[in-house]
Order: C-alpha cells, then structure tokens, then sequence
C-alpha cells in the first residue's frame, strides 16, 4: 500500500475539497447520523459530513498513516480518525450511513470493499460512494502505466501492477449487487479541471502517482511525470487540464 503524504495532499487539493463540497451536499444521511467515511485521507469531506447538522457522529479510516496523522491535526469533537482498510473494515456499532469518495478505484477487491461497507451499516441503510470508473478516454493513470511500460523506464516497473482498477458503471452495479447491496443510482458525470498552469498540474501528478514514483531514483521522478503529462496532453489537448470521470453509486443494504 502507499503511504500518501497527507501534508502535500492538502496543500494541492483544491480540487479533490472541491468535488468533496458538492459530494457532501449531494448526501442525505438521516436526523442523528452516525456516518462511516472509508478512505477520508486528510479528513477535509469528513468535515463537512460532520457539520451537517443532522450528524451526530463520523469515523473516517484510511489505511495511510501519513493521511490519518494530516487528518486528526485539524480535531474536530465528533469525528474519530482511524487508521483501516476498507477490505478489512468491521464494527460492532453499525452506522446510519457509509460513504467513500475517490478512494475505491485505488482498491482492487471491489466485492470486498462493497461486502464490508454493507456489513458496517444497519439494514436498510445507505452505501454512496463516488471514484473514477473505466471510460472511453484513457484516464491519467492509465498513461501512466503505458509510460512506465515503455522500454526506458520498463526496469524499474518490473513486476509493477497498476495500483488503480477503473471498472464500468455496469461492472459496478454488478459488483454492488455482488456484495448484497441494492443500487439506486449510477450517475457518471464528465468533469474538468483547469490547473491554470502545466508546472500546477504536473505537481499535483506528482503526488497522485506516488505509487508510480516510489519506484524510481528521485532524481527521474520529475522527468517521469512530465513525461506522462505530455503524453496525456494528447489525449485533451492541453497540458494543465485535468479531465475525469466521476460515478455516484449510491445503494442502500437491504431490510
Ligand atoms: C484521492 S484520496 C481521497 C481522499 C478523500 N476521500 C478525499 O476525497 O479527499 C484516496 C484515498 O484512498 C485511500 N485508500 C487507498 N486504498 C485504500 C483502502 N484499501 N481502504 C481505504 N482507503 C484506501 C488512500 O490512502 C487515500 O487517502
């Protein structure tokens, strides 16, 4: 797993406290909510989840020290970080609501994460959780990993396995329904992101392609991720626009 730094993961996230304002707003947890957030990495949406005023509680957990150490400096009385693993996460004290916002295209056994966060709400409760999922245009990691497979950085990615699964929103209500959940909704939205400058955008590649990166001597680590946002500046025709997709599944744990 990869240690994401949470320090420099707040100082460039713009645009993920962005998407986590309007994924917050877009939730409906009941009066009196205790809310579970899996994979809350420095705590900003965890935040806002527990300042709604129907919220009593919130636990967020993410497997990243680095993330939950950024998350708890910023206390807030009615949220415990935790350190946890989504595949493995269990409870005895069920909650009203689980969320998870981009951190589920970063976890491999799907079904598992699905199984776990329908086992941490009481029946009848709601799942929403929103990633990135496969689509027709090749996503940034996806260039990343056509980059690191390429022969001039081939020998340090030997046995390298893409760190991320894009899967489609059928694939997706699937895999809902695998884990026993119900979907009621799968809305994808095509979203942009201009970084205003290539050197701002290239930044905050940096951090997201740690997994990429830890890989290399640090002196080939620039190198590597403007190499993948050039390559990517084909693909959107620009070098300082970030373009992605977003899947809301929103499902709820059967009666
Ligand atoms: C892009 S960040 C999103 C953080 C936060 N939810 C937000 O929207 O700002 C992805 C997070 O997923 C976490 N993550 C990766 N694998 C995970 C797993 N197996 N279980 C839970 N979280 C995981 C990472 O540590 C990271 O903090």
């Amino acid at each position: 797993m990869t240690d994401w730094d949470g320090e420099r993961y707040a100082a460039i996230a713009t645009l993920q406290h962005d998407l986590g304002r309007r994924f917050a707003a877009e939730l409906s947890p009941p009066q009196g909510a205790r809310v579970l957030d899996a994979g809350c990495g420095d705590g900003y949406v965890t935040r806002l989840i527990a300042d709604r005023p129907e919220v009593v509680q919130v636990v967020g957990f993410d497997p990243s020290p680095l993330m939950i150490r950024k998350a708890r400096d910023d206390a807030h009385p009615s949220i415990d970080f935790v350190e946890g693993d989504v595949t493995a996460f269990v409870t005895t004290q069920p909650f009203d609501l689980a969320v998870s916002l981009n951190a589920l295209h970063w976890v491999v056994d799907s079904v598992a994460a699905l199984s776990r966060l329908r086992e941490a709400v009481h029946p009848g409760a709601a799942v929403v959780c929103q990633f990135v999922p496969e689509g027709e245009r090749p996503s940034i990691e996806d260039v990343a990993l056509s980059v690191a497979t390429a022969p001039a950085w081939a020998p340090w990615f030997e046995g390298f396995s893409a760190p991320h699964v894009h899967r489609t929103r059928g694939q997706w209500r699937d895999i809902a329904a695998a884990a026993g959940l119900v979907v009621e909704e799968a809305t994808e939205r095509d979203l942009a992101w201009d970084f205003g400058r290539a050197t701002a955008f290239r930044t905050w590649c940096a951090l997201g392609f740690t997994s990429f990166t830890e890989r290399l001597p640090e002196e080939r680590r620039d190198e590597f991720v403007a190499r993948v946002t050039d390559e990517y500046g084909r693909v959107t025709g620009s070098d300082q626009v970030f373009r992605f997709l977003q899947l809301r599944l929103a499902t709820r744990r059967p009666e």
